[in-house]
């Protein structure tokens, strides 16, 4: 199956990612040649281009959101060339034809990329199988939303499964194609160090934050009714918590890696009706500053009044002998205080001080994995502070420093979906999530929404700029656990 594909078909050419991330990133691969020579792209979408005119689309987008650095005139102009468009309205098997014409042969391998609306789904795939665009050499990527609960995403993976196999079939998750996400299981198990107190015995527990200090950004239309629930934690999140809560797997590959993941998220403990309010906080980010500004709260952003939630926090537990006991605190929010992608490792504290009597206080040893913005994984430690200690032994926390950044200095950073296009094309499965991981992300989600429902539950008004409702804080006080900050 690992086989590099000769044609790549992109569906939303003309779109918010393909401008952002998918044209910047086949540039970047392009440029420092990944792409497998003759790779042709042809982008479709609504809009009435052609090819020249895609070409200028993708000009600008370069030019727009590539830095300076990466910029090469030659390197442009070739990349240019790779790109054909052909304009199609999905929602008519018609014009499948057209755009088979336009991919031309295939024998060499297809490469789909599918980032659509859900209700286009089902009459694509059905254009792309009419048109013969679905054969053995054919794999599909397809780009969230799939489906809004666990019944809807059933239903677009039954759609996508009747032409595509699983084997063949590529769900993203940009959070898995960066290099500090894949960096989890390089430190757990390149190292013999922490996987023996990686456990119900050695931690207390985790914390997992996805902070963002944007709001909308445009994106009304797509965010209003699904909120960071589904949005931030049905996917990123609890990938996230499987990567760091797996089993070691036993080879580097896409079942072996998928299957212990799969393991733990059907091992997430269902939070009952009864326990939402208890395990679950929501907000919805008010009027306040960010980044120095004043900025509108959500509503008034919406233009209209909403219930949606763009704060949540979870307590959750994964329940299995490994973590029997051990809270993970999930958190994410839209308009909070700072951009930070982190996770937070709090170790047991030692059974026994030998320094109380010296008047020493000891402090547990933190592992804290920055993902973004900057790169590190920091280990909190006791040190003795230098002196006589003629009043007693002091000890201080001390951080072991890992800085990626520095360490790699000098090795280019990567765009996630460079790494997840290139894998795509070449068919590497590993780092893409199988159906059945989806599955058991939603059936925990929709148990939460469904508490809420019954509830009544409405998020909580929090200050833009600020860390959330102040219930999550409470949330995790109430464990005595304070959100590392
Ligand atoms: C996307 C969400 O999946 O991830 C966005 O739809 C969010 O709402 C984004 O802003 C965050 O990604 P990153 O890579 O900036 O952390």
């Amino acid at each position: 199956m690992r086989q590099p594909v000769g044609k790549l078909l992109l569906f939303g050419a003309t779109g918010d990612l393909s401008q952002r991330m998918l044209l910047p990133s086949l540039y970047g691969l392009h440029a420092d040649g990944l792409l497998p020579e003759g790779l042709t792209i042809t982008g479709t979408a609504r809009s009435d281009k052609d090819d020249a005119g895609f070409r200028e689309f993708a000009r600008a987008a370069l030019d727009e959101f590539l830095s300076a650095d990466r910029k090469n005139d030659s390197a442009v102009a070739g990349f240019l060339a790779r790109l054909y468009y052909q304009p199609l309205d999905a929602s008519n098997t018609v014009g499948f034809a057209a755009l088979k014409d336009k991919v031309g042969d295939i024998s060499g391998g297809l490469a789909i990329f599918l980032s659509t609306a859900p209700w286009l789904f089902g009459p694509t795939i059905k254009g792309l199988e009419a048109a013969g665009l679905t054969g053995a050499n054919v794999r599909i990527g397809l780009e969230k939303p799939l489906g809004f609960d666990l019944q809807s995403s059933r239903e677009v993976n039954d759609i996508v499964a009747e032409a595509f196999p699983e084997d063949r079939t590529f769900r993203i998750d940009h959070y898995l194609g960066k290099e500090t996400v894949q960096n989890i299981l390089a430190l757990r198990f390149g190292n013999s160090l922490f996987e023996p107190v990686w456990n119900a015995q050695g931690i207390d527990h985790v914390q997992i934050t996805v902070s963002e200090t944007v709001g909308l950004e445009g994106r009304a239309e797509y965010y209003d009714g699904v909120g960071a629930l589904r949005d931030m934690v049905q996917n990123h999140m609890l990938q996230l918590v499987a990567l760091i809560a797996m089993e070691p797997p036993a080879r580097f590959d896409g079942t072996a890696i998928r299957d212990e993941k799969v393991k733990v998220l059907r091992s997430l403990r269902p939070i009952r009706d009864a326990e939402v309010t208890s395990l679950t906080v929501t907000g919805q980010y008010g009027d306040g500053a960010s980044k120095g500004e004043i900025v509108k709260g959500y509503d008034a952003e919406l233009g209209k009044q909403s219930d949606t939630e763009t704060f949540v926090a979870i307590k959750a537990h994964v329940d299995n002998w490994r973590w029997h006991g051990v809270p993970f605190y999930l958190r994410t929010g839209k308009r909070l205080a700072e951009r930070r992608s982190e996770i937070v490792i709090q170790f047991k504290p030692v059974p026994h001080s030998i320094f109380a009597e010296r008047g020493a206080q000891l402090q547990s040893n933190t592992l804290v994995i920055r993902l973004q913005p900057e790169e590190y994984v920091r280990l909190l430690v006791m040190a003795k502070q230098p002196g006589l200690d003629r009043d007693g032994v002091r000890l201080r926390e001390v951080p072991l420093n890992l800085s990626l950044e520095h360490e790699f200095a000098g090795t280019r950073r990567r765009i996630a979906y460079e790494r997840l296009l290139l894998d795509l094309v070449e068919g590497d499965p590993t780092l893409f999530v199988r159906r059945d991981e989806v599955e058991a992300q939603w059936e925990w989600i929709d148990a939460i929404r469904r508490g809420w429902d019954t509830a009544g539950v409405k998020p909580k008004p929090y200050a833009s700029g600020s860390w959330g409702p102040t219930a999550s804080v409470a949330l995790t006080e109430r464990d005595g656990v304070t959100w590392h900050e």
